[in-house]
């Protein structure tokens, strides 16, 4: 078995084995070539056969892995391990969402990392009640625009992830402003929220609702950290957890529990 950078003949392969998990992302060649221009997809071959891929974004000093699926005829085999030894073959910080595979918590243990919280996949209506502190409007803007936004809250470019959301049908940046500041940036698409990072002193609960806010959908999807301040009054207002992924880092506040996540980009 030996491990390479995916190119153009692999992009079947990846995709029968991302849908033999039941996973949707790696049958995306959109994804997979935004990895591939902003990251690193890694496949594992045998004799010519991919039995498996993984694939990182760098995000600053923070290297993401975003996914890693193995062929199930060859599960428990060593190609995961393979695959994280090139994915992390540098120094620095490390982070995931693992699924509830025991395998993968187990793997990525052993590559450094630790089981921090779950990130919940929810679904409902794009309104709840509770306590909230100041206000704040959302307004839809270029997602060029919401990414610089983002840049300013954390230092972090996201722009070329914006860019991918952003292609998403129906697809906006949005701002949430409370008077003359920004309290968080983030993207949406017609029915989810992909993304929204609050800025340090605004409140999350306020800036999720106001982003919240912005939907015509009659149901919206969103990925939250378990310790966000916003999930008591979400479940109240019938929100449903439809799944969950543990996150795990090597440094506990790589990623902060009160901004909306994706999945598999962070
Ligand atoms: C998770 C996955 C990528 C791992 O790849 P893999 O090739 O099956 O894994 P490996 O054989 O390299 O390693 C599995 C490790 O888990 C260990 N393991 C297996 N079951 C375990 C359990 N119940 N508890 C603890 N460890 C366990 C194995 O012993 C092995 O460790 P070792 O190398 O020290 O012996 C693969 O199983 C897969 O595609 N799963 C379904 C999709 C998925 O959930 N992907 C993860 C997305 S985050």
């Amino acid at each position: 078995m030996y491990v390479r950078g995916a190119a153009d003949g692999d992009l079947r392969a990846i995709a029968k084995i991302a849908l033999a998990n039941d996973d949707g992302d790696g049958a995306d060649p959109r994804y997979v070539a935004h990895l591939r221009a902003h990251g690193r997809f890694l496949v594992a071959a045998t004799d010519g056969t991919v039995e498996g891929y993984g694939a990182v974004r760098h995000l600053g000093g923070l290297t993401l892995l975003c996914d890693l699926f193995v062929d199930p005829a060859r599960h428990g085999g060593g190609t995961g391990r393979r695959l994280l030894d090139a994915a992390f073959d540098a120094d620095g910080e490390r982070s995931t969402f693992a699924s509830r595979d025991p395998r993968a918590m187990s793997l990525y243990v052993r590559y450094g990392m630790v089981p921090r919280w779950p990130l919940l996949y929810l679904e409902g209506p794009p309104s709840f009640d509770g306590p909230a502190g100041g206000g704040g409007q959302a307004e839809a803007v270029p997602a060029a625009v919401a990414a610089a936004a983002e840049r300013e809250l954390n230092g972090r470019d996201r722009s070329a992830d914006y860019a991918f959301w952003a292609a998403t049908p129906g697809s906006t940046g949005l701002l949430v402003r409370d008077g003359h500041a920004v309290a968080a940036a983030g993207i949406a698409g017609s029915d989810r929220l992909f993304h929204l990072v609050t800025a340090d002193g605004a409140d999350p609960v306020a800036t999720l609702r106001a982003a919240l806010a912005t939907f015509t959908a009659a149901r919206v999807r969103l990925c939250l950290p378990g310790p966000h301040p916003a999930l008591p009054s979400l479940l109240d207002a019938r929100w449903r957890i439809e799944d969950a992924d543990q996150h795990m880092s090597s440094r506990p506040d790589l990623l902060r529990p009160t901004d909306v996540l994706s999945s598999s980009l962070a």
